[in-house]
């Protein structure tokens, strides 16, 4: 009898019910099945789910279905919205600018490594979105003498720190961008290689700005993405700011990337290579 009533829930017992059930078994006995029930609730039992909703704010201002789900119980080092079951990381503010800059960066992150792992022919056109300081399209900038590259990001602070940077040391072939938080403004079918280093994980609206990035690519042209590993909990960095292998896949392929290769040879990060196809 008791598995019945468990079954069937508190909120489904009737009053006439009740009042036979406690006349029946006596009020102590009586409250420990109304308490027994109360906890089995599924309902009751585990904590409230957070709230959520695939149903957001688009950047145009009007409310309709998205790729998204906002929650109100999330990480707080994150904006409470998520992709894909990831979490988006908030913005790392322009006034951490000289934490991008910091020399231990060559030991810790082998920024060298990372750029000869690119590749780069001296004809490439490479957008380094979310460029911060432009720690990466400075050094990339002197291997493309036939090429450029457009430093993207949201943070018009960034965008003065690094133009800043560029004429102290008179570098011409970087065209800094100021994009928004959807969009990165940038010509179509023009690049070979669209570049994020510890930046993705950050867009707000990741799935709108790959799209960008697709439609800048050359057919055949690259992205690659340098993240910390959040498979391994020992690399210092808070979880929002690391990505698995597997979400950056996944991620991806959300856009028609096509996977070609994941390097490991940085201290902390992936290095992920994708295709736009031909
Ligand atoms: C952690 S910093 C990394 C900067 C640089 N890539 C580096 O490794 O030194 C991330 C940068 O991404 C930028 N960002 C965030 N969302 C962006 C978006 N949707 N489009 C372009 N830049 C974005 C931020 O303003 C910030 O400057």
């Amino acid at each position: 009898m008791l598995i019945t009533f468990v079954k069937i829930g508190p909120c489904h017992l009737k009053p006439q019910l009740t009042r036979l059930l406690a006349g029946l078994l006596g009020p102590g006995l009586m409250l420990m099945i109304l308490l027994m029930l109360i906890f089995q609730s599924p309902a009751l039992a585990q904590p409230a789910p957070a709230s959520s909703s695939a149903v957001a704010a688009t950047a145009s201002g009007s409310a309709e279905a998205t790729v998204y789900e906002q929650r109100s119980r999330h990480n707080p080092d994150g904006i409470g919205k998520f992709y894909l079951g990831r979490e988006i990381a908030q913005v790392m503010g322009h006034q951490g600018a000289a934490w991008l800059e910091r020399p231990s960066r060559e030991t810790e992150e082998q920024p060298n490594a990372a750029i000869a792992a690119l590749e780069l022919q001296p004809t490439d056109v490479v957008a380094d979105l979310g460029a911060g300081t432009g720690y990466f399209s400075l050094r990339i900038s002197r291997l493309l003498p036939a090429g450029r590259v457009y430093a993207v990001d949201v943070q018009p602070e960034m965008i003065e720190l690094l133009t800043f940077l560029q004429q102290e040391v008179g570098i011409e072939n970087i065209l800094p961008v100021l994009g928004s938080e959807t969009d990165p403004h940038l010509p179509p079918e023009t690049l070979d290689l669209a570049l994020m280093v510890d930046a993705y994980h950050e867009f707000a609206y990741p799935y709108e700005m790959m799209q960008g990035v697709v439609q800048a690519l050359k057919p055949g042209g690259r992205v690659v993405l340098l993240e910390y590993r959040g498979e391994n909990p020992f690399i210092l960095i808070k979880g929002l700011h690391k990505m698995t292998q597997r979400q950056v896949r996944k991620e991806m392929q959300a856009v028609g990337l096509v996977w070609r290769e994941t390097k490991h040879l940085l201290p902390q990060q992936h290095l992920l290579v994708f295709q736009k196809p031909e």
